[in-house]
C-alpha cells in the first residue's frame, strides 16, 4: 500500500515507518519536524517537511503520491502543558487533524489509522480499561483527541471514511535505529536511563503513599515495536467498518518503584530516586486492556517484557547519548 505517516519523523512514527516498510509498503512521512527529527525518518520513506496546518500542501501530496491510507501520529501530547495552553492542543489535534481529514476527502483517501490516547478515558474506577469504559478525559489533551475521534466518527457516517482508533498509555523501549528523544522529556523510562547516564542527578518519585503493592502508581508500558505492529494490523481490516481498540501491557501494569530497580539492574547504575509528594490529579492505577484488538486483529505483542522493554531504551540512548542532533 501507499500511505502517509504523519509525525513519521516522532518516536513512534520513526518505528511505524520502519516497521511498513519492512513489510514492502511504500511510505511518505508527512512532518513539520517542529518536534521530530530528520535523522529519525526511516531510510526508505519519502520526505514532505510541511505543516498539517498547510492544507494545498497535504491535499497535493495525497494526490500525486496516490496514498491509500494514512497513519495519523502528528500532534501534541504533553498533558501539563495542554492544561496550561489548551488552544494550541485545538489547534493541533483538532483543526489540523480535520484539515488532514477534509485532504483525504478531495482526495478520495479513505482509509485512516489514528494514534489516539487511552487518556480518552480519564480514570475509571475499574482496571484494566476497556472499550466500555466511559470517556471523561481530565484533561485538553485526551479531550481533543477525544474530540477527533468523534469526528472520525461523522466523517465515517458522511463519507464513508473507515478508521480506527489506537488508545493506549505509554509507548516505551526503541528499535536498533530508533528511540525516544524529546524534549523535553516526561516519559519515566527515558528519564530513569538519562540519570543513569549521569544526564540527570534524580528521578522525582511523586508520591510512594498509593494503594499499590509498593505505594508508588502502576502504569502501562508497551514496546514500541509491538505498537508499531498493531498499526499496522489496523491497516488490514478497515473495510470491515470503523473500530476504536485499546492497547495495554496486558498484566497488572509496573509501578513507578518495579521500573527504577529494573532500570538499576539493566544499566548497572544506581539511579537516585528522590521522593516527593503525590501530584494533582495522578490516579494510583492506569492500565489498559486489550483483549478486543488480539481476539479480532490477532495482535500478539512480542516484547512486552519490562526488563526487554528497558534493554532496548539503553542501548538506544548508549548508541545516542545526545539524543538525535544534539
Ligand atoms: N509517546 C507515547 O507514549 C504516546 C502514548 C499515547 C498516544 N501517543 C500518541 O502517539 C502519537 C505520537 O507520539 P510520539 O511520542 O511519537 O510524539 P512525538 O512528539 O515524538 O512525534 C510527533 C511528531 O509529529 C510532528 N508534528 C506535530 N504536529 C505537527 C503538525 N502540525 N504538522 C506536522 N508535523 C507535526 C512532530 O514534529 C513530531 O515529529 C501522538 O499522536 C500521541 O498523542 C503517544
Amino acid at each position: 500500500m501507499k500511505i502517509l505517516v504523519t509525525g513519521g519523523a516522532g518516536y513512534i512514527g520513526s518505528v511505524v515507518t520502519e516497521e511498513l516498510i519492512k513489510d514492502g509498503h511504500d511510505v511518505v512521512v508527512y512532518d513539520s519536524l517542529y518536534k521530530g527529527h530528520r535523522d529519525a525518518i526511516a531510510p526508505g520513506a519519502e520526505f514532505v517537511q510541511a505543516d498539517l496546518a498547510d492544507s494545498s500542501t497535504l491535499t497535493s501530496t495525497l494526490k500525486s503520491r496516490a496514498i491509500e491510507a494514512v497513519i495519523h501520529m502528528a500532534a501534541d501530547s504533553l498533558v501539563g502543558e495542554s492544561c496550561q495552553n489548551p488552544a494550541k492542543y485545538y489547534r493541533n489535534n483538532v483543526l489540523n487533524g480535520l484539515n488532514l481529514l477534509d485532504a483525504m476527502r478531495e482526495s478520495s483517501v479513505k482509509r485512516f489509522v489514528f494514534s489516539s490516547t487511552a487518556a480518552t478515558y480519564g480514570e475509571p474506577e475499574q482496571q484494566p480499561i476497556t472499550e466500555e469504559a466511559a470517556n471523561a478525559p481530565t484533561n485538553p489533551y485526551g479531550e481533543t483527541k477525544l474530540t477527533f475521534e468523534h469526528a472520525l466518527h461523522w466523517y465515517d457516517e458522511a463519507f464513508g471514511m473507515k478508521f480506527v482508533s489506537l488508545c493506549y498509555f505509554n509507548a516505551a523501549g526503541a528499535s536498533e535505529r530508533f528511540g525516544e528523544d524529546h524534549d523535553p522529556e516526561s516519559h519515566l523510562i527515558p528519564i530513569a536511563l538519562q540519570a543513569a547516564a549521569g544526564k540527570r542527578e534524580a528521578v522525582e518519585v511523586y508520591g510512594n503513599d498509593y494503594p499499590t503493592p509498593d505505594g508508588t502508581c502502576v502504569r502501562d508500558y508497551i514496546h514500541v515495536i509491538d505498537l508499531a505492529r498493531a498499526h499496522i494490523l489496523a491497516l488490514g481490516i478497515m473495510d470491515q467498518g470503523s473500530r476504536i481498540y485499546n492497547l495495554g501491557c496486558g498484566g497488572d501494569g509496573y509501578s513507578v518503584n518495579q521500573v527504577l530497580e529494573t532500570a538499576r539492574e539493566v544499566t548497572g547504575k544506581p539511579i537516585p530516586a528522590r521522593i516527593g509528594p503525590r501530584r494533582p490529579g495522578d490516579p494510583s492505577v492506569l492500565i489498559a486492556a486489550s483483549d478486543k484488538i488480539k481476539k479480532e486483529l490477532g495482535w500478539k505483542p512480542e516484547l512486552q517484557d519490562l526488563r526487554i522493554i528497558i534493554e532496548t531504551a539503553w542501548r538506544w540512548l548508549q548508541k545516542h547519548p545526545n539524543g538525535y542532533n544534539r
